[in-house]
């Protein structure tokens, strides 16, 4: 990805709504995730989530389209990031680090102390996001995706 191409659109967080997912995003977010990793969520996977009473999540949206979602999942003190997507054309304009900063800020205020995840170790853009955002690296798991290494993280809230 171009980084200096989707610089001159950085947006400032009033350019974007913010709010827990709805049943009416649903058939959006598919679309979404469809088009934006590997192993995306089907319509029921999201559908199931929004039921999960440790789910707390979070959808973004522009003035046209949704273009990014978040899910953690709260285990008492512990805030667990299970997704993070970014629509592709939109990636490299802090929509990220807004989107994660949001998440943080909602599981402070219900309780949580931690915040903790995992990504692939090839996984650059995560890397940098979630160093940017005060994570430590606390593990790996070997071969967790395929062949690749999972990096643990976590972050004091
Ligand atoms: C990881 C992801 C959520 C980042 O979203 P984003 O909106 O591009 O993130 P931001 O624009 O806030 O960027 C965060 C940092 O990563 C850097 N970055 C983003 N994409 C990058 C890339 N492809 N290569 C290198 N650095 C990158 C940014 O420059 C920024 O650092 P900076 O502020 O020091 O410049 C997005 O790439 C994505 O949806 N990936 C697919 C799903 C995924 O991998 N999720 C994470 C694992 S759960």
């Amino acid at each position: 990805m171009n980084l200096n191409a989707t610089a001159s659109r950085k947006l400032s967080s009033d350019s974007f709504l913010i709010r827990p997912i709805e049943k009416d995003d649903l058939l959006e977010l598919t679309a979404l995730d469809h088009g934006s990793r590997e192993n995306p969520w089907t319509k029921e996977m999201f559908q199931k989530e929004l039921e999960l009473p440790f789910s707390i999540h979070a959808a973004v949206k522009d003035e046209k389209e949704l273009i990014a979602f978040g899910v953690v999942w709260q285990v008492k003190e512990i805030a667990q990031l299970i997704q993070i997507t970014v629509i592709p054309d939109r990636r490299g304009a802090g929509i990220g680090t807004f989107l994660v900063k949001h998440l943080m800020k909602i599981c402070s205020q219900k309780g949580c102390k931690i915040m903790e995840l995992e990504f692939e170790q090839g996984n650059i853009a995560a890397k940098k996001l979630y160093k940017k955002l005060g994570f430590k690296t606390v593990g790996f798991r070997k071969k967790f995706y395929g062949n690749q290494d999972a990096i643990l993280m976590q972050c004091a809230l």
